[in-house]
Formats: C-alpha cells, sequence, structure tokens
C-alpha cells in the first residue's frame, strides 16, 4: 500500500497502476461504512485508491472543521488488509494553494435539503471530487447512499461535465440499532446515542405506509413529522419526499422516491435516508 501526499507522488504512483482504477473519496476517520465501499471497489476494479482530506471547502463558517475527528495511523491500520494499493492524503495547502479560485458549481438541486441548512456545503463537495476525479483519473467513484443529496449533486456534476467515470453508489451501513454509521456518532453520548434511532423509525415507519399502499408524498412526510416528535430530543430540520434524481418534493410517489431527513440530538447533527424503489 503505498501513501502519498504531494501531486507529484500521486502523479507518478498513478502512472505505476496497471488495470482499472477505483477511487474512495472520504474526510478519514474511517468505519463500517467507509470500508464497505472499499470492499465494493476492490471487487469491481484492479486497483482502489483511497484519498483522505478533511475539506475545508465544505465546512460553513459555524460548523465543525477543527473538531472534525482525524485518526491516520487508526485509518490506514483499517484499510491496509483490505487491499487498498494507493492512499492519497493531500493537506489543503495542496488543494487549495495561495490565490485559489476556480469552484464548480451544480446548481438546482444543491438548494433544498442539505442546501438549505447548509448554503455553501456543496460548492465545496462538487470542488473537492473534481479534483479528486482529476488528480486521479479513476474508471469508477465510490459514494455512500448514507449522503443521498451528495450522490445525487455528483452524478449530476459527472453528467454535465462529461467525466468518464462510472458513480457507483452503495448502501447505507448501519448500527446493530438501525443508526447510519457516521463519523459524527461518536459526538453522541449516553441518552443522545439512545435517541439516535429515531431517524430509523420515523423513515421505516414512512416505509411501511408505502409498503401498505400509501401514495400520498404528504401523508408519508406527516408520518416521518410523527414519529420524531415522539422523541423530546430530537429537533427536526426537515423531513422529505422527493424525486430521487431531481430532490424535487413531490405530491404522488410514482418512481424511484428519496425519503430523507435531518434532524439535531443536542449538538449532533444527524441525516438519514430510505430509497422507495
Ligand atoms: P465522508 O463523510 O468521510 O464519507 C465518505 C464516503 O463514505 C461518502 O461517499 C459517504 O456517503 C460514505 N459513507 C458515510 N457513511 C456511510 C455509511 N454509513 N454507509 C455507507 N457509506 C457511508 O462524504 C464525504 O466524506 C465528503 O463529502 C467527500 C465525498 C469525501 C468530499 O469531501
Amino acid at each position: 500500500m503505498q501513501i502519498v501526499s504531494t501531486l507529484s507522488d500521486l502523479r507518478t504512483a498513478r502512472l505505476s497502476l496497471d488495470g482499472t482504477v477505483a477511487l474512495v473519496p472520504t474526510m478519514g476517520y474511517l468505519h463500517e461504512g467507509h470500508l464497505s465501499l472499499i470492499r465494493k471497489a476492490k471487487q469491481e476494479c484492479r486497483n482502489v485508491v483511497l484519498s483522505i482530506f478533511v475539506n475545508p471547502a465544505q465546512f460553513g463558517a459555524n460548523e465543525d472543521l477543527s473538531k472534525y475527528p482525524r485518526d491516520l495511523e487508526r485509518d490506514l491500520a483499517l484499510v491496509s488488509p483490505l487491499g487498498v494499493d494507493l492512499v492519497w492524503t493531500p493537506t489543503p495547502e495542496i488543494m487549495y494553494p495561495n490565490g485559489y479560485q476556480t469552484w464548480v458549481e451544480v446548481e438546482a438541486m444543491t438548494r433544498p435539503l442539505e442546501g438549505a441548512m447548509r448554503p455553501t456545503h456543496f460548492k465545496g463537495v462538487t470542488t473537492v471530487v473534481a479534483k479528486l476525479f482529476n488528480a486521479t483519473q479513476p474508471d469508477k467513484a465510490y459514494f455512500g447512499q448514507k449522503d443521498a443529496q451528495q450522490a445525487a449533486v455528483i452524478r449530476q456534476m459527472v453528467r454535465d461535465l462529461n467525466f468518464p467515470i462510472e458513480i457507483i453508489v452503495c448502501p447505507t451501513m448501519r448500527e446493530a440499532d438501525g443508526l447510519a454509521m457516521s463519523s459524527r456518532n461518536k459526538y453522541l453520548e449516553g441518552d443522545d446515542r439512545k435517541a439516535a434511532t429515531i431517524l430509523f423509525r420515523a423513515l421505516t415507519a414512512a416505509r411501511s405506509a408505502y409498503e401498505g399502499g400509501e401514495r400520498n408524498a404528504e401523508v408519508l412526510r406527516r408520518k416521518m413529522r410523527e414519529v420524531l416528535g415522539n422523541e423530546p430530543r430530537a429537533q427536526v430540520q426537515y423531513v422529505s419526499c422527493a424525486d430521487y434524481d431531481t430532490l424535487e418534493e413531490l405530491e404522488t410517489i410514482n418512481g424511484k422516491t428519496l425519503l430523507s431527513m435531518a434532524v439535531l440530538l443536542g449538538k449532533t447533527r444527524l441525516i438519514d435516508n430510505f430509497v422507495l424503489e
């Protein structure tokens, strides 16, 4: 497993890779969710490149950039048995040198949901992912369904900018009680950790209604709010029942649909979603 930081070392290492190349972009502090992307990538491609970069551009002014958990030693120990070929750990100075002024922005579909709560977030995500794509030139790139809007926005960017890269979206890995795995779960303590299952329970209730034949999107949104309302610690930011590709809120469900939500538990912000096929 090669570990590189500078762009010139990355280029040299990339040129030495023979055969198909998968990219798994992460911000580190890896958990089973990230590892599932790496395993899938290794099944499908000869080489796996893992990037670890806590991207300052996607954090808002009041967000947790300086407190974002980091542990490179631990991350490397977790991924070395998985057959990762190359780990790229650029610094902020490498990605955004002095005088940096070029941004990639996807328009309409970055406005609702996460975009409404975090107005500069997706501009940071699409810019860094475009740079990661350019630097590593992968055949396929792997993202988690956990960040459903991020995956949809990246699929759109790849279509719009003609990146010759296949985007693979992998299922959300969960704890035994249903909580979606996330690097931020480490902030959850005691009663907040217990309360955090409320997102999974709200999504499950809405999906059950859908499976029972309910096609009115507003009824599903109300159902999710009702379940979340049973948890006094949960402060709901949004609840959505939207088209899977465009992320526009639906009145009636008649195709692939995304149920999603963001909830604050104390200071920890949790997101989760289910896809209705
Ligand atoms: P990060 O939060 O580290 O997540 C890296 C990848 O792991 C993302 O594609 C995310 O959707 C996926 N992931 C996270 N939790 C998951 C889970 N429980 N199950 C399955 N996949 C999961 O997302 C980012 O980093 C950044 O925005 C990035 C794309 C790297 C750009 O900076």
